[in-house]
């Protein structure tokens, strides 16, 4: 059997540069296929917060001048490596001062605003990787594109394959880790794009009201499309969830699946992570005790025995900011503590700044991103808060079931498939979840946590179901791969 090519083209992965879960999702998926045999070349932005030296990330020599998009940006790109650690797995790292030279990914930081120039962006970027897999005579067999920032690239293979002399015709999967951003921008983006103003015309797979919709196009032209929990998958066809797209999708609904994400339980793991000072397992939670008292000190808590609620957070509407902030003072008054760690829109970081001053001692905001303190968080708390929206997987609520603290989450999208109800009678379920999007549905929830909480051999028991459940990549790697056999009839 030949070996399966793939190029996983990303704008965002771990360690190197991330905003979100897309990034962790790269930093593990990937590395998984490749020691399930696939030959993976990855591709992301070289972002200026990357760091160069740390990773050890070189030019690749011969490629320092390439091509991009018939020189419309009259801008070329220039191609970087590092060591992946993995056999099989290529990174690559597209080079370009202009787009790529800043701090903040998706966004002006301190702002939460995108950046003003986000679509010659990402088109430069996707072009660009195009451009490198005629350089590197790469011939992958399938293109596994993620979110908006790289779903312009069936279209434009399809439509304008002249353009593009890859050698080959890959099949495009398209990865939608969030409907909520789309790549929506004026029409006259269009050209910015080299595209002519026909694309956006009305009912052109590109339009949508009077606007250019990049995941329109992608969902629209990928030969496969899926998301990243199976209930999500079926919300997106929905009004409620759909952003507009629901349409969209539901014409495309014969090539749309859900697969749920999984963790990568190495950088995960209570046991031996290096951002703590106590570790401890399933059998043995002593040192989660210990991680507690650590975190209540660092983030001046005054209680350590008081139940701890953590949230690390994009502080964005999706994430139920307004929700937590209504119920705040009724969440602290059951007698539970807070830390919340986030960064994003700044009326919410205004308002959580004002909470904590007002709550001193029981309840810590940290504005910023801070990898080190967001694993001292899942460690340290007892229970981990998710009230989000909707979502169409989320990570952190399976790294509080690897770290014994349990979720409390609103019931959607990839929450509802990993977070089932703790059952006092049978001592099944491994966490709590409210179905009302209201701030009584949260405290309600609060109040059941709360209460069991004060039964340590009930909460335990509650902690080590979670512990003991597998979500590691295996399982959805698998599943990926055979979708991508499937999409490429069988390589
Ligand atoms: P989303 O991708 O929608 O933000 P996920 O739950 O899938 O949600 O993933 C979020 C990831 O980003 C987690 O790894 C989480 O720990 C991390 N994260 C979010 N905000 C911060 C922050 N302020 N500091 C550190 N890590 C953060
Ligand atoms: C997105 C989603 C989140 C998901 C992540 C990785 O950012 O909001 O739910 O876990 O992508 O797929």
């Amino acid at each position: 059997m030949t070996k399966l090519r793939v190029a996983f083209i990303t704008a965002e992965m771990a360690p190197y540069a991330k905003a979100g879960g897309l990034a962790d999702v790269a930093g593990a998926l990937p590395a998984a296929l490749a020691r399930s045999g696939v030959a993976v070349t990855l591709f992301l932005p070289l972002h200026g917060e990357i760091d160069r030296e740390r990773y050890g990330i070189t030019p690749v020599s011969g490629y320092d001048r390439l091509t991009v998009g018939e020189n419309r940006f009259e801008l070329t790109a220039r191609l970087f490596q590092a060591d992946s650690g993995e056999a099989g797995l290529q990174l690559y790292f597209i080079e370009q001062e202009r787009f790529f030279d800043r701090t903040g990914i998706y966004t002006i930081p301190g702002s939460g605003e995108p950046w003003p120039d986000e679509d010659e962006r990402f088109f430069f970027f996707q072009e660009a990787v195009l451009a490198s897999l005629v350089a590197l005579k790469l011939r992958p067999h399938l293109l596994h594109l993620n979110d908006y920032h790289t779903a312009l690239i069936p279209l434009l293979l399809r439509e304008q394959p002249s353009r593009y002399h890859i050698g080959c015709d890959p099949k495009t999967l398209l990865t939608i880790h969030n409907l909520g951003y789309q790549g929506r921008y004026p029409a006259s983006s269009a050209v910015r794009a080299g595209l002519d103003s026909g694309w956006v015309a009305p009912l052109a797979p590109l339009e949508f009201h009077g606007q250019m919709n990049v995941l329109k196009a992608g969902i629209h032209y990928a030969d496969h499309i899926n998301t990243v929990s199976p209930t999500y998958a079926e919300e997106i066809k929905t009004v409620e969830h759909g952003f507009g797209l629901e349409g969209v999708l539901q014409e495309r609904q014969a090539q749309l699946t859900g697969l749920l994400n999984g963790i990568d339980i190495n950088v995960w793991n209570p046991a031996a992570d290096p951002h703590l000072d106590s570790h401890y397992t399933a059998e043995d939670l002593a040192g989660k005790q210990s991680a507690k008292v650590a975190l209540c000190q660092e983030c001046g808590l005054k209680s350590v025995t008081a139940p701890l609620g953590g949230v690390v957070s994009r502080l964005v509407h999706q994430k139920g900011c307004d929700l937590l902030l209504e119920a705040l003072s009724r969440i602290l008054a059951t007698g539970m503590q807070l830390v919340i760690l986030g960064t994003g829109e700044r009326r919410f970081e205004k308002a959580l700044t004002a909470a904590a001053t007002k709550y001193p001692g029981r309840m810590a905001f940290i504005a910023g991103y801070d990898n080190g303190l967001a694993h001292r968080i899942e460690a340290g708390s007892d229970l981990f808060l998710m009230p989000s929206r909707y979502e169409p997987c989320g990570l952190n609520q399976l790294y509080s079931l690897r770290y014994g603290t349990v979720p409390l989450v609103y019931s959607t999208g990839g929450l509802r498939d990993t977070v089932k109800e703790w059952d006092e009678t049978s001592g099944n379920g491994n966490g709590f979840l409210f179905s009302e999007y209201d701030a009584e549905g949260l405290l309600q929830a609060t109040g059941r946590a709360v209460r069991l909480y004060r039964q340590p051999d009930k909460w335990a028991k509650l902690q080590r179901n979670g512990m003991q459940e597998d979500h590691s990549w295996n399982n959805s790697a698998a599943r990926y791969l055979d979708l991508y056999r499937q999409l490429t009839g069988g390589t």
